[in-house]
């Protein structure tokens, strides 16, 4: 691929003659990183990039003159394929959470490994030379609101199962961080109306909810969508559940499905984690939706539901590939392949995430999805791959106003 023929060129900045140094030496001898500029602070990191357009930009914090957190906002708008990783020690966790915001794709800690720090380089640089050419092919044109181009609508992926406990929510965040880019604005919509806990992924809390969108639908505009949804460090938006469970009767069918219509203005993707029920409102998010991922667990009464599932979107005339089948804890241990998953089910297994219970529940506990944290883990991994494999399938551009989905009356609406 021509993104990736030429070297991924990288700046670091550290006030550390001995960290550029350090970092300088375990970069030599990658025939695909070049090492284009070090500078001693922020501000002279800043002037490299300007200069030397790097595709990674590797950034300490704490610096005399300008500090990294600076440093970061300055380069993402002025040169906003460059990728910056902030190398810190680990106290920084503060500050860690500001250079998140000021738009820092990824950290890692002092002294970092070398494959800690090549892998990060090789995964950034690539979608760095991605977003150049993709810079060239489509100019980003003004006016445009939810990063995708300008005439494009978002996506919307509702994440469903038929039983609890499958992974819907772990899917969800993680899948909406791997999304999350300079070029690709996402959102999360915790819509398990009743117990929903996205919030406790993300470890994000605030006072307004999915309950106080659904009752402004009308008014959706990106000052309404700022106060309601709450900012996570990864760049994802995230529209809290509602605070109780009894809160949950405030939302209903219709004005649920009008507000994930909308918020496709405004977010290239619009990730919806849903409750394990079938109902108006969790039908009515379906119809909405451009893909329903079925989450599963490789066990057989999970797939019997699954099946059972993607017979009634037949039935609901839902286009062929809405719902796709996302295993999730796949482990050779389970002795269930996808192949034979495949073939039980005669419906293709669009994705699979491993098994990896250390992983799955040291994130929640921490309240930091995994892909964030340890990106190299088999979960990470398989979800990045897997929104990749949905960015791939929403490249070629959908004809727009796609036919309503006609609905036979099976349940009573
Ligand atoms: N790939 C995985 N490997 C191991 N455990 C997982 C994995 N995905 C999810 N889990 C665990 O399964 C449990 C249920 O996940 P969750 O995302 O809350 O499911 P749901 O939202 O479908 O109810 C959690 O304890 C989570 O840590
Ligand atoms: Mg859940």
């Amino acid at each position: 691929m021509s993104a990736t023929s030429d070297k991924i060129r990288v700046v670091v900045v550290d006030d550390t003659a001995e960290t550029r140094e350090t970092i300088r030496k375990l970069l030599q001898f990658e025939n695909d990183i070049d090492v284009v500029g070090m500078g001693r602070n922020g501000r002279e990191g800043v002037q490299l990039a300007h200069e030397m357009r790097p595709n990674v930009v590797l950034m300490d914090i704490n610096m005399p003159d300008m500090d990294g957190i600076a440093a970061t906002r300055a380069i993402v708008k002025d040169v906003p394929t460059a990728q910056i990783v902030i190398v810190s020690v680990q106290q920084d966790t503060d500050y860690l959470r500001q250079a998140m915001l000021a738009g820092a794709r990824d950290f890692l800690s002092k002294p970092p490994s070398a494959d800690e720090l090549i892998n990060t380089i090789r995964r950034l640089g690539l979608a760095s030379k991605e977003q150049e050419l993709a810079t060239v092919r489509v100019p980003v044109t003004p006016g445009t609101s939810n990063g995708a181009s300008p005439t494009a609508l978002g996506k919307i992926l509702v994440c469903y199962s038929p039983k609890g406990g499958s992974g819907k929510t772990t899917l969800a965040v993680n899948l909406a961080v791997a999304l999350q880019g300079e070029d690709r604005k996402v959102c999360v919509v915790d819509a398990n109306t009743q117990f929903g806990d996205v919030g406790v992924f993300f470890n994000l809390k605030g006072k307004t909810s999915l309950v106080t969108a659904v009752q402004q639908v009308d008014e959706v505009d990106e000052s309404a969508i700022a106060s309601w949804m709450a900012a996570h460090a990864s760049g994802v938006k995230v529209l809290l559940g509602s605070q109780s469970p009894e809160d949950s009767e405030l939302i209903t069918a219709a004005p649920l499905k009008r507000l994930l219509l909308e918020l496709r203005h405004h977010f290239t993707y619009v990730v919806v984690d849903v409750a394990s029920i079938l109902r108006d409102l969790e039908l009515a998010m379906m119809d909405a939706a451009d893909r329903v991922l079925v989450v599963a667990g490789p066990d057989i009464p999970t797939l019997a539901n699954v099946k059972k599932y993607f017979d009634l979107c037949e039935k609901l005339e839902y286009s062929k590939d809405k719902p796709v089948l996302v295993v999730n804890k796949m482990d050779k241990r389970w002795g269930i392949t996808s192949q034979s998953i495949e073939e039980s089910l005669k419906h293709p297994v669009y994705g699979q995430i491993a098994y990896d219970d250390r992983v799955a529940t040291q994130a929640i506990n921490a309240g930091v999805p995994f892909v964030m944290g340890d990106r190299k883990a088999g979960p990470s991994t398989s979800i990045i791959e897997l929104a990749a494999k949905l960015r791939a399938d929403f490249a070629p551009k959908d004809p727009a106003g796609k036919p309503a989905e006609k609905r036979k009356s099976i349940f009573s609406r």
